[in-house]
């Protein structure tokens, strides 16, 4: 049996709800299918797309890792900014910013190489830390598309918040008909500041 798996930082509840309220009415307004949007409780900072792993191998990057960033200092950040990848002319990803300090691009980099050394194939575009709030539908034409990154373009997202990362943790993700659960799996604690 194997676990679709990744690795990431939840978003605090209250902190997932006003991204959801600051976003209602574009979710309103490009309705699915133009886009599928992410249910607020499943709103997390992606570290590491892991994929299917057996429940052996994940306890065994569970110990790696947890031995990797147990030295690696907790840290503040804050969610702000709207945007689109990979650019506005073609937009497939809608994602809410994110600004950390540096210490977030090294707990990347430790996730990456711990599991580059069980056997992944490590990262190669850049890390931008961001949040996935929307997917946009695969079947939408070129005008959709224009209309899609209009209505992001009028949008002004500032900030909403600062949260205190004090772990990372492995999910398992279920895709269901009514769309994917994630469920925590593993806390890998990072030291207290
Ligand atoms: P994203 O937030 O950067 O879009 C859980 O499914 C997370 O893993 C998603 O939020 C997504 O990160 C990432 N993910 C899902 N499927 C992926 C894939 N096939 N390749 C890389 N990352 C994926």
């Amino acid at each position: 049996m194997k676990l679709r798996s990744f690795i990431a930082v939840e978003i605090p509840a209250e902190i997932q709800c006003t991204i959801l309220g600051n976003t209602a009415s574009l979710q309103k307004t490009l309705a699915k299918p133009l886009v599928r949007w992410v249910e607020a409780q499943n709103l997390h900072l992606t570290l590491k797309f892991l994929g299917d792993i057996s429940p052996e191998a994940l306890e065994q990057l569970n110990g790696a890792l947890k031995v990797e960033i147990i030295n690696q200092r907790s840290f503040n950040m804050s969610v702000a900014g709207l945007g689109m990848f990979p650019n506005p002319q073609r937009p497939r990803i809608i994602w809410i910013g994110l600004e950390a300090p540096s210490a977030l691009a090294t707990l990347q980099h430790s996730v990456d190489s711990v599991a580059t050394r069980m056997g992944y194939t490590p990262e190669e575009r850049p890390f931008s830390a961001h949040l996935t709030i929307g997917r946009v539908g695969q079947s939408v034409t070129q005008a959709d598309r224009m209309k899609i990154s209009a209505a992001i373009k009028t949008m002004t997202i500032g900030n909403l918040g600062m949260f205190h990362v004090e772990a990372i943790c492995i999910f398992k993700s279920d895709l269901r008909p009514g769309g994917p659960v994630y469920t925590p799996l593993y806390t890998l604690p990072l030291r207290p500041l």
